[in-house]
């Protein structure tokens, strides 16, 4: 086979990235974005996690109907049932069941011996084989387990029906030469190996998931595992970006194809990076910023007589809008429309006609509307949880003279009209202490970040949040263009998400 299974864990292993907590309807989007990058397998989730969770993968299960819905299940028999649950209605089901390997986690976490582990290993798959005839089965840590007690488990869950072996790097501790050594011990020791795909999945913590990603396709594995942006558990996963874009621009070495669709990377970029608040470095391969960027005279100079002087990739094979047309203050209805489609949004009639009236609304604050303004305004208005508290009004004095002063004005769960004052150290403190005024929920704030989506002096001002409640975090963001208003509607949007998970809903 000479064609790469992109498997993606971007809603699963890239939602463990600490703070990266999605809703329900974030991940959905997300997995319609990755239907349309065209990725083999999407792992929606792991249901045994949260109901929300479960939820979740049931909704893309039935909405995703292109890509291989998978479910994360640990070897227990009540994992197995449930993400069976959440994956019985895709088109495509897939149970993806893992149990630690190495010495050092069965001795230390799991405190039990190989011969246990063998046979549940076997066991698990089997159960999950009762549902569905597609079952990956990972070795957990089998970078640091001793390849012949690996080859021992992956005969042993093939015989039992694994369609899929995955190789996990789980805490990014192999090199290429070593990990792509176990692949090639692999596909040389464990006789039936013919009968399955072998999968890799890499973990960042050196820099080295993609590297070895690469180094295993090389030696014949055929599905990788990786995430968009990179994004995932500590420092990340192998990014589907850079995996992509190596075997495409470098099929002359690889020899290899995947059925993504480029043109998808950068858009699929944008909404995780918005949905998740995790920004992409402006240095990152494929997708960052300055990827495309040329700084030295003698670069521009090459690229403006022919681009291949210095540069490997076009920019629109990974989807950088050529051109970014803006649109302003008499833009109609449908060049907003086209532009949202171009983007990639399809909006029901009802959040059209909200986010139209939202873009006319910016369009006279702010003379030029990019695409930046366009998303931002996507992500934080309509992309939202149902609001139980909504931001009335907010109004703050300050000055370096006299103590900073805000008073709020909200709305509750029942209609009614809530306003109250506070002093701070800052105007954004001010605002914050008049909300917890009227809204009574332990937090600790834990992270606060402004940014400039555009240049310019009108430039629209993103606040993105982080609080914690009870050891969980919740992102908020919030965007105008007066930064202490977007500072209160990222706090009163992370507030909603708490209360959501609570049960308190608008
Ligand atoms: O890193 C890891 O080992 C995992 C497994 C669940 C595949 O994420
Ligand atoms: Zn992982």
């Amino acid at each position: 086979m000479d064609r790469v299974i992109i498997f993606d864990t971007t809603l699963r292993d890239g939602e463990q990235a600490a703070g990266g907590t999605l809703n329900i309807q974030e991940k959905l989007d997300i997995a319609r974005q990755l239907e349309r990058l065209r990725v083999d397998v999407i792992e929606a989730g792991f249901p045994i996690s949260s109901p929300g969770d479960l939820e979740a993968v049931r909704l893309i299960a039935r909405e995703v109907r292109t890509p291989v819905i998978c479910a994360l299940a640990r070897a227990h028999p009540g994992d197995i049932d449930q993400a069976w649950e959440a994956v019985e209605e895709a088109q495509h089901p897939r149970i993806h069941v893992f149990l630690s390997a190495s010495d050092i986690h069965l001795s230390y976490q799991l405190k039990k011996s190989r011969e246990e582990i063998l046979q549940t290993s076997r066991d698990m798959v089997v159960r999950a084989k009762k549902y569905t005839d597609d079952i990956e089965f990972s070795p957990m840590d089998a970078s640091r387990t001793e390849p012949e007690y690996i080859y021992q488990i992956l005969e042993a869950v093939i015989d039992a029906g694994a369609t899929t072996v995955n190789i996990p790097d789980t805490v990014g501790y192999a090199i290429p030469d070593e990990f792509g050594g176990l692949i090639e011990g692999i596909f040389k020791n464990v006789p039936n190996i013919n009968q399955a795909i072998v999968s890799v999945h890499c973990h960042n913590d050196l820099g080295l998931a993609v590297a070895n990603s690469l180094e295993s396709v090389k030696r014949g594995a055929r599905q990788v595992e990786c995430t968009v942006n990179g994004i995932g558990e500590r420092a990340g996963n192998a990014s589907l970006e850079e995996i992509v874009m190596a075997l495409k621009t470098r099929s002359d070495f690889f020899s290899l194809t995947t059925n993504i669709d480029t043109t998808q990377i950068y858009k699929a970029s944008r909404l995780v990076s918005e949905l998740t608040g995790f920004t992409v470095q402006p240095n990152k391969a494929i997708i960052g910023a300055n990827a495309f960027r040329h700084e030295s005279g003698i670069h521009q100079d090459g690229v403006i007589k022919m681009p291949i002087t210095y540069e490997i990739m076009d920019p629109r094979t990974v989807g950088i809008p050529a051109s970014s047309l803006v649109l302003g203050k008499l833009s109609g209805r449908h060049a907003f429309n086209e532009r949202l489609a171009e983007l990639g949004y399809s909006l029901s009639e009802e959040n059209f006609n909200r986010a139209f009236a939202l873009f006319k609304e910016l369009a006279d604050k702010k003379k030029e509307i990019t695409d930046r303004d366009i998303e931002s305004l996507i992500a934080q208005e309509l992309r939202t949880v149902s609001e139980a508290y909504h931001l009335d009004r907010v109004q703050v004095s300050c000055g370096d003279r006299g103590i900073p002063t805000a008073s709020v004005r909200l709305i509750d769960p029942d209609g009614q009209v809530l306003a109250d004052a506070a002093l701070g150290t800052g105007p954004v403190d001010a605002v914050y202490k008049a909300i917890n005024r009227l809204v009574d929920v332990p937090n600790v704030l834990t992270e606060f970040s402004v940014k400039s989506i555009t240049e310019g002096i009108d430039a629209i001002g993103e606040v993105l949040i982080r609080i914690e409640s009870e050891g969980v975090t919740y992102t908020g963001r919030g965007a105008d263009t007066d930064i202490i208003v977007a500072s209160a509607k990222a706090y009163v949007n992370a507030l909603n998400r708490l209360l959501a998970v609570k049960g308190v809903a608008g």
